[in-house]
């Protein structure tokens, strides 16, 4: 069995949360559990009611209700110990420069913050033609690289916005594929 964090942020790519997640349980079928964090701006883009329900969706007000008092859990902490791997699909421009400074504000930097160096993270940057030609955007990508962090590339398409050119978010197919490469690797 493996366990699956799915992060999502607020680009625009997380109406593609609910194809994600059917598309990795159709591959792995009883073989894989997923969990998903979201931002509280990635909750603008997809419905609760498109997510299935054994999949449960945590944001930061699940973390906060949880912990009251000591010996509560800490769920960034407990979903880091979850997780075999963890899938940041889409990570937004805004969620890239705060992992790349070691910010963590929310639920999602906080697991990032606290994943064990070494356990597989792997990235789909999603972001504007114009945000990523932006010189930080590769600074920050090649820094995450150099922790041993996933990076799957952006696709060259025309996005929602009206632009065209790279910063897309890659096929929700290459994701899965990835998946099963690094849990092929990792048995
Ligand atoms: C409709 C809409 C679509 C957006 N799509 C993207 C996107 O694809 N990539 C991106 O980097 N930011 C995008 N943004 C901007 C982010 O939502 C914004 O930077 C936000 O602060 C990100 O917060 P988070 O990283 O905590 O989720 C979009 C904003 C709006 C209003």
């Amino acid at each position: 069995m493996v366990n699956l964090l799915i992060g999502c942020t607020g680009s625009v790519a997380t109406i593609k949360l609910p194809l994600l997640i059917t598309n990795l349980q159709e591959k792995f079928k009883d073989h894989i559990q997923i969990k998903v964090v979201v931002t509280e701006k990635a909750q603008h883009f997809y419905k609760n009611s498109d997510i299935p329900e054994s999949v449960p969706i945590l944001t930061d007000e699940d973390e906060w209700s949880m912990w009251k008092d000591r010996g509560d859990p800490v769920l960034h902490i407990d979903l880091g110990k979850w997780a075999d791997l963890f899938v940041i699909a889409p990570l937004d421009a805004n969620t890239l420069a705060k992992i790349a400074n070691g910010i963590c504000d929310n639920l999602l930097t906080c697991t990032v913050r606290a994943w064990e160096i070494g356990k597989p993270l792997i990235l789909c940057p999603a972001m504007n033609t114009k945000m990523y030609n932006h010189p930080i955007t590769e600074k920050q990508l090649d820094l995450l690289k150099s922790w041993g962090y996933h990076i799957i590339p952006v696709i060259e398409k025309m996005l929602i916005c009206g632009d065209k050119g790279a910063g897309a978010m890659t096929e929700v197919d290459t994701i899965v594929n990835y998946v099963q490469s690094i849990i092929n690797k990792n048995p």
